[in-house]
């Protein structure tokens, strides 16, 4: 397995590259959840590469971008027996120049939910992954249903850019008790791993509940009623284009939360 730590490094290894290639960009600290990305990409394509990169443009003053786990060799030998041809794991000193061209996300999708409590997120999360498509220039690159919002606006802004890269989405992997995979998930105590559980039960009642009670507001009161986190930052209902509704629509709902659980921030949602 090839390790590439520069773009210029990684540019020329893809120009060797004859036939498809599977990306899977990552900002390290591999679980379960990456690791069915990456299987999917080295079932559908020639060659796989993944990224690692804790992109420092995403995360906001105060945020926890000091402290995001990264574990390199770890990671490593995950990707080698995994199949991978290539890790590409550039620092922010050859990614970023000063002053440089910037990519914004839309004004409204792009600002609404996580990018309400996160504004300038995706502004940086699209700015990274413009680059690492550049870089990498995969015939697939796949992204997690976890990053629900992320996955919409990375779909928007391939066809808004006119990228002839196919995204193909994953679904969130989750522990037996249903506690959705996340890197973050090492920052919570025993007693908070206990409440964030409180997050998927919400999500699956609303689920179960949707069959019956199409009322967004009615199911938000019901899935109150069991959270059990330090703050709620919102539990929001959007159809599969981020257009938040009142009314649950079958095969075209996704339910959303987002909140503090100590002092770890927890995003999951549910596809209905
Ligand atoms: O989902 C992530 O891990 C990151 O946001 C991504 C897509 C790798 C960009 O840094």
């Amino acid at each position: 397995m090839k390790i590439l730590t520069s773009p210029k490094e990684a540019i020329e290894f893809r120009k060797t590259l004859k036939g498809s290639v599977g990306f899977v960009p990552t900002m390290g600290a591999l679980h379960e959840g990456h690791l069915s990305l990456i299987k999917k990409a080295r079932e559908e394509n020639d060659f796989v590469i993944v990224s690692i990169f804790v992109n420092p443009t995403q995360f906001l003053p105060g945020e926890d971008f000091e402290k995001y786990p990264r574990k390199l060799e770890a990671d490593f030998e995950i990707c080698k027996r995994a199949g991978v041809d290539a890790v590409f794991t550039p620092t922010a000193k050859n990614m970023y120049s000063e002053d440089e061209i910037l990519i914004k996300a839309p004004k409204v999708k792009g600002y609404i939910l996580e990018g309400f409590f996160r504004p300038g997120h995706f502004d940086g999360v699209l700015q990274v992954v413009n680059k690492l498509f550049n870089i990498i220039r995969p015939t697939r690159a796949y992204f997690g249903k976890k990053d629900a919002q992320q996955l919409y606006l990375i779909k928007q802004m391939t066809k808004n850019f006119f990228f002839d890269i196919k995204i193909i989405e994953g679904e969130t992997i989750r522990e037996k008790d249903g506690l959705a995979l996340s890197s973050r998930n090492i920052y919570l105590s025993k007693d908070e791993r206990k409440r964030a559980l409180s997050i998927s039960k919400a999500l699956k009642l609303a689920a179960k509940l949707s069959t019956k009670i199409k009322d967004t507001k009615k199911l938000k009161e019901e899935m109150e009623k069991i959270l059990d986190v330090d703050k709620l930052d919102y539990i929001a209902f959007v159809d599969r284009d981020f257009n938040y509704i009142d009314k649950v629509i079958p095969n075209n709902t996704i339910i959303l939360i987002a909140g503090y659980v100590g002092n770890t921030r927890l995003i999951d949602n549910i596809w209905i």
